[in-house]
């Protein structure tokens, strides 16, 4: 009995990563990231443009005295620069939904 309860969680824990990975996916490709953003991590790739894979975050984020959400959030809403210039596409999408990218990209950063 006790196997089974741990199968069956193990099950249930790998089905909601799989199941978070659709969501940042379809979030990623609602909000048009994807049109200058691969995100190998996700096999996500669907264009051939010079922005970073955001798979792996830049030490500007990760490194971000606040913290690399607060990054996130405010870089996407044009408040912050990085390196001196501004996000090249402005948010125009919920303040959850981008709650939920930011936290979404962080995870997926802290994979191995
Ligand atoms: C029009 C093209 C374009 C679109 C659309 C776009 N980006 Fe970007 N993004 C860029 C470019 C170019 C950079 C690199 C700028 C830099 O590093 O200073 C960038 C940088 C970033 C960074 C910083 C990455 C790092 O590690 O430093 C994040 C995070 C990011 N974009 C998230 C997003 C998200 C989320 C979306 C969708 C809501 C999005 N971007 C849509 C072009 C785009």
């Amino acid at each position: 009995m006790k196997s089974i309860t741990l199968i069956m969680a193990f099950v249930l824990t790998t089905s909601t990563a799989f199941g978070d990975d659709a969501a940042l996916t379809t979030l990623l490709k609602d909000n048009k990231c994807s049109k200058c953003h691969v995100v190998k991590a996700l096999g996500l790739i669907e264009t051939k443009s010079k922005a970073p894979d955001l798979s792996h975050l830049s030490k500007e984020v990760t490194g971000y005295k606040k913290g690399p959400k607060k990054f996130i959030v405010a870089f996407l809403k044009k408040k912050l620069s990085k390196k001196g210039s501004k996000h090249k596409l402005a948010w125009k999408g919920s303040d959850a939904d981008l709650d939920l990218i930011a936290d979404g990209l962080i995870e997926l950063n802290s994979r191995k």
